[in-house]
């Protein structure tokens, strides 16, 4: 009989005796009077509901009451909030995600997410952000993109130890203060992109070795000095649309595993010779659209991984002969829009496997024997828009596979130079004397002309 009431006893209390009376000050909702964003006690349980997810922006409905130890998301954009009072996240236990992108939130307070240890991802793109600074130390991943931040200082991110993503693209930062990142020694991917900063100081990123990805593209950067040499995992670099005009030759030397560099659309003019030394992962170098006028020997030598190399609306007159050795897995090699006025014998050797090589816009006027050996795997060479009134039979020898060639706007006499190759199928002669020929005999084959104006094989 003792034994049956004691089991009683302790089978009333774990059969919700306690949780029927502690509840109640778990539910309520969100208020958003005055567009501050505050939460409300309720002490009902009806109507109890999940929040919804409200990606679009667009919520009609009356604000949902829930019980804020289970809520796990909360998206509340377009609101037109403006402040979050303090205190609104107390209890928010479970939350792993926020997301208040596109209000018009310009403080935040600096504890409202304090013991928050389940809160991952904080989103506050598209707000008015003219300051930041919050404690946390679960967020991983936090979104700051189009606000009003004009500065990153010291203290900002002190509290936020946890951050692999910080995203503060499309700002107005001029500024990054030595230490902004120096206690992010989790961060893997930092966007700086579309901002006005000037310069990096030159141990921004010591404390944070662990970057992979790094986004400064759209900025006003002039020079690169060594804030980049603890990035040992670096695999993506982003600097295009900056005002580079001098790199240091020991910038990038660290950057082992370096798989994409962007330096397209900068003001480069020349480049060091050991600038690209040790990138042995390097897969991408983008350098069009600089004012580069020459290429050192042996710049690129130590690019064994290289597949796509952009030197695209530069101011090259020259290439050298071996000045592409050692680019042993080079795909792609684009030189359009140069000032090249010859090539020589060994301008392309090395380039094994290149299938690809578009010389348009240039001031080839004459093409000489041989100039295009080691170019074995071409497939397609473009040589649009240059005066090219000479070429010589046995120009295009050793480019045994090469299936289109184009000439349009070249100021060509003859074909003879095609004759002898054998794979050639498809040969664009748009704006040559040839333009409003339908057959054209080369050797011994026929191309017939099609409806987009180049002559294929018969
Ligand atoms: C936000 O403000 C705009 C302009 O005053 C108004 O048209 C819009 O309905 C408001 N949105 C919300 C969700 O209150
Ligand atoms: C290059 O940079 C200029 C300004 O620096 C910008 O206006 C232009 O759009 C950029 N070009 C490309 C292709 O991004
Ligand atoms: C290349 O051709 C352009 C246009 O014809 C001309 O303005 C430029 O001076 C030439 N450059 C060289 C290096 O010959
Ligand atoms: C091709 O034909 C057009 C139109 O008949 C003519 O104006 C042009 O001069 C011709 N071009 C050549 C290279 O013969």
């Amino acid at each position: 009989m003792c034994v049956f009431s004691a089991m009683f006893w302790i089978l009333v209390l774990l059969l919700g005796v306690l949780p029927s009376t502690l509840q109640h000050e778990e539910y309520g909702k969100f208020s958003y009077a005055n567009n501050i964003l505050s939460f409300q006690e309720v002490s009902t349980t009806d109507g109890v509901s999940e929040i919804v997810h409200e990606e679009d922006g667009l919520d009609p409905k009356p604000p949902s009451i829930f019980e804020r130890t289970s809520i796990s998301k909360v998206f509340l954009l377009n609101r037109n909030l403006t402040a979050i009072q303090e205190g609104t996240f107390n209890g928010f236990g479970s939350l792993k995600v926020l997301n208040l992108d596109e209000n018009l939130i310009s403080h935040i307070p600096e504890r409202v997410f304090d013991g928050l240890d389940s809160l991952m991802v904080i989103s506050f793109k598209r707000n008015q952000l003219e300051q930041f600074k919050i404690v946390s130390s679960s967020v991983r991943s936090l979104h700051l993109s189009k606000n009003l931040l004009k500065k990153v200082t010291n203290e900002m991110f002190a509290n936020t130890p946890s951050i692999e993503i910080l995203n503060l693209h499309g700002n107005i930062l001029e500024e990054l203060e030595p230490l902004a990142f120096s206690s992010l020694g989790d961060l893997k991917s930092l966007t700086l992109s579309n901002n006005r900063i000037k310069t990096l100081p030159d141990d921004i990123f010591v404390h944070c070795p662990e970057i992979v990805n790094l986004y400064l593209e759209d900025n006003q950067l002039k020079a690169l000095g060594g804030s980049f040499q603890p990035l040992k995992h670096l695999i993506t670099l982003f600097l295009q649309n900056n005002k580079i005009a001098e790199v240091d030759s020991r910038a990038f030397h660290n950057l082992k595993d370096l798989n994409t560099l962007d330096l397209s659309n900068n003001s480069l003019v020349t480049l060091h010779e050991a600038v690209f030394k040790h990138l042995d992962q390097l897969g991408e170098l983008l350098l069009q659209n600089n004012q580069i006028e020459d290429l050192p020997d042996a710049i690129f030598g130590d690019l064994s991984k290289l597949s796509r190399l952009l030197l695209n609306g530069n101011k090259i007159t020259s290439l050298q002969a071996d000045i592409f050795q050692g680019l042993r897995e080079l795909r792609n090699l684009k030189l359009g829009n140069n000032q090249i006025r010859s090539l020589v014998k060994g301008s392309f050797t090395g380039l094994d496997r290149c299938y690809d090589l578009d010389l348009t816009k240039n001031n080839l006027s004459r093409l000489k024997t041989d100039v295009f050996t080691g170019l074995k795997s071409l497939e397609q060479l473009i040589l649009n828009e240059n005066e090219l009134s000479e070429v010589d039979v046995g120009a295009f020898n050793g480019l045994d596979l090469l299936y289109i060639i184009s000439l349009e706007n070249a100021k060509i006499q003859t074909l003879d130079a095609l004759a002898e190759m054998g794979g050639l199928q498809i040969i664009a002669l748009r704006g040559t004397k040839f333009q409003n020929d339908t057959e054209l005999r080369v050797g011994s084959k026929l191309y017939k002309v099609n409806t987009y104006q180049t002559w294929v094989l018969a």
